[in-house]
Formats: C-alpha cells, structure tokens, sequence
C-alpha cells in the first residue's frame, strides 16, 4: 500500500517570500477501519491539488534485535510506539518550505529501511494514522480533523486478511496482537481521541456523502486562501465571496 503519494510542488522560501502555510487534514480511527482508503478518495477528488499524504506508520520506531526476540509482547497500538518528534520536525521543515525525509516501515521487520522517501511542501497535508489526534502537538497542526469510524468485528475481519496476506503475518498470531494489544490500545487511546474530531466518517470508505462534504470544505478554504493573498482587503463570509 502507498504510504506517500505527492506531486512535486517547491515553495520559494525567503522572507520577501514566506512560504504558503499548508492545509493540514488529520485523519485517525481504528485498524482497518478505512482510514487509508478514505485519503485515497480525498486525495482523487482534489486532482488539481498538489497533496502530500503522511502515514503515521512511517514513524514507527524500529525494534532493538531484543525486542525483537519478544516482538509478540510489543504494543504496536501504544503512543510511545510512535516517533512523534520526528513526525514534528518533518512538519516544521514541510511549513517552512523545506523538503524532508520520511522514513519506509517495513511490517514485516519491524524496522525502518536506511533510505527514506524525499518529499517537497505541499498545500494541502494529510497526516493519517491510528493515534494522529492523540498528540496536542500533532493536533495543533491541523486545520481539519477527522475520524473514521467502523464497527470493531467489521475492522478485524479486515486486519486479519490484510495481515496475513500483507504483512506476513498468520491468524493465530494476528488474534492473539488484536485482544492483548490492539483493542485494549484502541479503548484507551485511540477512542478517546474521536472527541477532537471536526468530522466522524461512519462506515469509512462507503460513505461517499462524507468525503463530498470534506473535499467541498476544503475547496472552499483554499479559494479563500488564495483570494486573501491576491485580494488582502476582501472580506470572506463563509463560502461566498463579498468584494
Ligand atoms: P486503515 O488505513 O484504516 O488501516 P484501509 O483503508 O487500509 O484501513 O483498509 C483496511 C483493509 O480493509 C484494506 O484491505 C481495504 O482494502 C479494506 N477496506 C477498506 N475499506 C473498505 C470497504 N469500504 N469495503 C471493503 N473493504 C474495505
Ligand atoms: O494500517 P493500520 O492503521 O491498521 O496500522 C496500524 C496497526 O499496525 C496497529 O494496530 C499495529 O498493531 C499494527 N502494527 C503491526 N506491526 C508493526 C507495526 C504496526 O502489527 N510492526
């Protein structure tokens, strides 16, 4: 699956030339809850925008050869699971207009590849993943914050075919990581971050209404954006224009 798909889109960064502050959409929810294929949507939708999508994946700190040795008492579902200073430094460099380095995740060992993927500032940002609305700092980030929410027995069936055919992993072992680790997680971290979402997407990927609804909002908010730039006196009410 794609972790990151972007189009090249440099900014000038000087500060005659401040670079153009990035959209920033979070995307959260559960394991297979659709989180992936809601962006996927988003992102074909907004064909004309150059758009960076961030997995929160891609900062999963590598296992030691010792935890290694014991990787079925890892929590992969815990916040300090993740690399989330990292994850702040690439968005500080992408707001400032810097290209950055995003590390590859391999699932299968658990470790970050040494060559990570470069990509270029972008207009519009999506940072998906699990626990991407747990960090106030992560959130503070955000322009939009959504979350996609698909009934528990509906998301393991989908995590159990996916790893195993995806990640390398069998059923036993995937059942045995859903009740020790990633439902307990998910209860007391990954729930809890919904009360920050703007916008709960029922039924994910299905829900076409929804992700109209999001790419019409944001349309809106980047006209608004550009128009302010060329036009600093024109009063923006809502969706409408009034000059
Ligand atoms: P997440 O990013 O939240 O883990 P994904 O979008 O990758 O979720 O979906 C997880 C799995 O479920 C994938 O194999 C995907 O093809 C499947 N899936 C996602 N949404 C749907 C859907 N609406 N109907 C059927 N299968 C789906
Ligand atoms: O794509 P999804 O949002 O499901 O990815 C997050 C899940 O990946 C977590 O629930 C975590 O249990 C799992 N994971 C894993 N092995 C890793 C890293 C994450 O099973 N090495």
């Amino acid at each position: 699956r794609n972790h990151l798909s972007l189009q090249s889109n440099v900014s000038i960064s000087s500060p005659l030339h401040p670079p153009k502050q990035p959209f920033v959409i979070g995307v959260a929810g559960g394991t297979a809850s659709g989180k992936t294929t809601v962006c996927n949507m988003i992102i074909s939708q907004l064909r004309d925008q150059g758009v960076l999508l961030i997995n929160q994946d891609s900062f999963y700190h590598s296992l030691s050869d010792e935890q290694l040795e014991k990787v079925q008492e890892y929590n992969f579902d815990h916040p300090g699971a993740f690399n989330t200073e990292l994850l702040l430094s690439c968005m500080e460099r992408l707001k400032n207009g810097h290209e950055v380095t995003i590390p590859n995740y391999d699932f299968k060992t658990h470790k970050s590849t040494l060559v990570g993927q470069k990509v270029n500032p972008s207009d519009v940002i999506i940072l998906e993943g699990i626990l991407i609305l747990h960090d106030p700092r992560v959130r503070e980030l955000m322009n939009m914050k959504i979350f996609v929410e698909t009934d528990s027995d509906l998301r393991l069936a989908r995590r159990i075919k996916r790893d195993t055919v995806e990640r390398g992993r069998n059923i036993q072992n995937v059942l045995d990581q859903y009740a020790r680790f990633v439902k307990p997680s998910f209860e007391e971290f990954i729930l809890p971050s919904k009360k920050y979402a703007d916008i709960i997407i029922p039924r994910g990927g299905d829900n076409a209404v929804a992700i109209d609804l999001i790419v019409q909002h944001i349309h809106t908010k980047l006209g608004q954006h550009d128009l302010c730039k060329i036009y600093p006196n024109v009063f923006v009410i809502s969706s409408t224009f009034q000059i």
